[in-house]
């Protein structure tokens, strides 16, 4: 079992999101309405921002996390049809099956990857769909042999708020290349459509995506090879790239002798 990574709390503290259009993109090519009065799981579900998302187009949804539920029930109020569940989704038997599983840039960020996808996959029903979106090893040599190596000596040891105040200075410098440099059609320069994003987003939602990897206590980049293997046994699997640097992951559990959780 994962320690309880209080970080995530803390990020989910003191920041919030919400953006619809990240969502909508990386859970393409499904829409909300692919999730219309079905029983979803939402594996990893921070503050809850994606909940909100879901929660009026499914029947249900059973929104899991390591230790957010208190925080994000607080910020989804009204929503009825939402379970709030405290657990390792590696972890976690839920004794019962979903119509959809969903988790979005989280299984990268558990110990081992393959098995968490197994472990959600356990919890599809028959025909139930699996999306999930991941970060890729391809285009992200930055993240991995320099952001990352500095996050695990200087910032990982750091309080969180001087991480965000980090943050807050990293994200105001990137305005300037990504609003010159990054406008001009040079394609080779690494996170160039990544950072077309950045362009329609907000000050704020750019602060959280800069924060969230300064402050993800573990990351696991996964080759598109390792990433097609999140869906092994499922039917109709799909696998897209998301601006360089993402992989979307998609497949249905088979009709016939889905395995009992
Ligand atoms: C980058 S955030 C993504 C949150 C949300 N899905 C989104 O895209 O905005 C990763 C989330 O995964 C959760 N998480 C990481 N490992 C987990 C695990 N083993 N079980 C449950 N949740 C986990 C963290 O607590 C955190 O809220």
């Amino acid at each position: 079992m994962q320690p309880q990574q209080s970080e995530w709390k803390d990020q989910w503290t003191l920041l919030e999101d919400q953006e619809q259009f990240l969502f909508l993109d990386w859970i393409h090519p499904f829409t909300l309405e692919d999730f219309r009065g079905l029983e979803v799981l939402e594996a990893g579900c921070g503050g809850g921002q994606h909940t909100r998302f879901l929660a009026p187009h499914a029947r249900s949804v059973t929104a899991v996390d390591l230790n957010t539920a208190e925080l994000a029930r607080q910020r989804c109020q009204g929503l009825d049809n939402v379970q709030w569940v405290e657990a390792d989704i590696a972890a976690m038997d839920l004794g019962r099956r979903f119509d959809v599983v969903l988790s979005i840039g989280v299984v990268h960020h558990t110990d081992d990857p393959e098995a968490t996808a197994a472990n959600l996959r356990r919890h599809l029903k028959p025909g139930g769909l699996l999306v999930l979106w991941v970060y890729a090893q391809e285009g992200n040599g930055w993240m991995r042999w320099l952001v990352e190596p500095l996050r695990r000596v200087f910032l990982a040891p750091l309080p969180r708020r001087v991480v965000l105040v980090i943050s807050r200075l990293v994200t105001a410098l990137l305005y300037a290349p990504v609003h010159t440099l990054y406008r001009l059609p040079l394609r080779f320069l690494p996170y160039y459509d990544y950072f077309g994003n950045f362009r329609r987003l907000s000050f704020q939602r750019n602060l959280l995506n800069v924060f969230d990897k300064l402050n993800a206590p573990q990351t696991q980049f996964l080759s598109r090879q390792r990433a097609e293997g999140l869906t092994e046994g499922l039917t109709d699997r799909r696998i897209s790239p998301y601006m360089g640097v993402s992989w979307r992951v998609s497949g249905r559990a088979p009709l016939e002798a889905a395995s009992p959780v």
